[in-house]
């Protein structure tokens, strides 16, 4: 169960789990059905998971470093609620809407520059790689105002959200962490935010970002096999997540859709069975709802779009390659490696 969530076969399995199940290897509620997982986002009676204290508890019992880890935590808004929430937020919202016009339509030429460069007959093109990673780096070289390609070295630094990776990983997460933390430090009077707020941006933003936008593209290629990129249809919204699910606690014994859970239970919100891939649906929770509701979204849906609008202006056709998802990860879906190959 840990890895449902990268199974190629996982919809007929999310189905007969639907609307809700106890999942007894997790010891967590798993829920599976749109409006739940809705309700459940908007409720006042489920509290954020507080990532920082699971890191805590571990480097008091092993007696190793894990402040980099931990103080990014606690810049992530999705681990705080009320004021503390409201602060991070709202300073991660500010670096987002400076010149955010300005930003959609740099983002715009930048991918279409990209996709023209890279989309070559003949060629075969990494999409994580060659694609995601590129524009995840322009995005947040602009918000941050600091080249992060001239120091961003290591790229697994999302995992720290991981409850279940080995220490040894977790250990090259923290140290990755710190070293980004040091960089944004150094250009401290040339970032908009703190370097706490620059670090957990990046934590936040990076594997949620690429790892949906491979997917989505992935799967909305696989649906026309035979078809020129000019006349893939790509729907406005992305059909695949990198961000499989969100875990909430309850407040208080609460019963909701049916679903009884006691205090301070666990429960696990699985985005990824309502997504058009896996369902067939159109249920737009991959960005949360209610008060955490993601604040990347609408920069993601642009480029999403800037996307499709680049890859439609190719008359080229393509084949897909191998796709493959980073192993020991139970917390994305990120396809380390997703390979197309461009032909006339
Ligand atoms: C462009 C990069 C992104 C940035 C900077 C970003 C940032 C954020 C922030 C700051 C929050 C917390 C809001 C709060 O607690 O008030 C959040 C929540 C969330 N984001 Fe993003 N995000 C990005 C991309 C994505 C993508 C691509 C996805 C998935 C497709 C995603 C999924 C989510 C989800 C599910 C939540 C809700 C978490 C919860 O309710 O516990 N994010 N995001």
């Amino acid at each position: 169960m840990l890895t449902l969530h990268q199974q190629p076969d996982r919809s007929g399995r999310y189905q007969a789990l639907r609307p809700f199940s106890f999942d007894e290897h997790l010891n967590v509620l798993c829920v599976y059905d749109t409006d739940l997982i809705s309700a459940i986002f908007r409720s006042a009676d489920f509290r954020i998971n507080p990532f920082a204290d699971h890191y805590r508890t571990i480097a008091e019992r092993t007696g190793l470093d894990f402040k980099a880890s931990i103080d990014t935590l606690d810049n992530i808004p999705f681990s705080k609620e009320g004021a503390e929430h409201r602060r991070l937020r709202s300073a991660m919202t500010k670096v987002v809407s400076d010149s955010a016009r300005e930003n959609i339509a740099g983002m715009e030429a930048f991918i279409d520059d990209l996709v023209r460069d890279i989309f070559v007959a003949g060629e075969e093109v990494d999409l994580m790689r060659q694609l995601a990673r590129p524009v995840f780096h322009e995005l947040f070289s602009r918000w941050l105002k600091v080249d992060q390609r001239e120091f961003v070295k290591e790229s697994n630094f999302s995992q720290v959200f991981d409850g279940a990776m080995s220490l040894n990983r977790r250990r090259k997460v923290n140290d990755s962490l710190a070293d980004l933390r040091c960089a944004f430090a150094q250009r401290a009077d040339r970032i908009p935010t703190t370097p706490e707020i620059a670090v957990a941006m990046n934590a936040l933003g990076n594997d949620a970002l690429t790892g949906s936008l491979v997917l989505s593209f992935w799967h909305v290629l696989e649906q026309h096999p035979e078809a020129k990129l000019s006349a893939v249809q790509f729907p406005p919204n992305l059909v695949a997540t990198g961000v499989p699910f969100i875990e909430r606690i309850a407040n208080r014994d609460v019963e909701i859709g049916g679903m009884k859970v006691a205090r301070d239970q666990k429960v696990r919100l699985v985005i990824d069975a309502t997504s058009r891939q896996v369902s067939g649906e159109e249920a737009d929770l991959f960005f949360g709802r209610g008060r955490h509701l993601c604040i990347g979204k609408p920069m993601t849906l642009s480029i999403w779009r800037s996307l499709a609008r680049a890859v439609n202006r190719l008359p080229l056709r393509f084949t897909l390659g191998e796709i493959r998802l980073r192993s020991g990860d139970y917390a994305f879906n990120y396809p380390e490696f997703a390979g197309v190959r461009l032909h006339d």
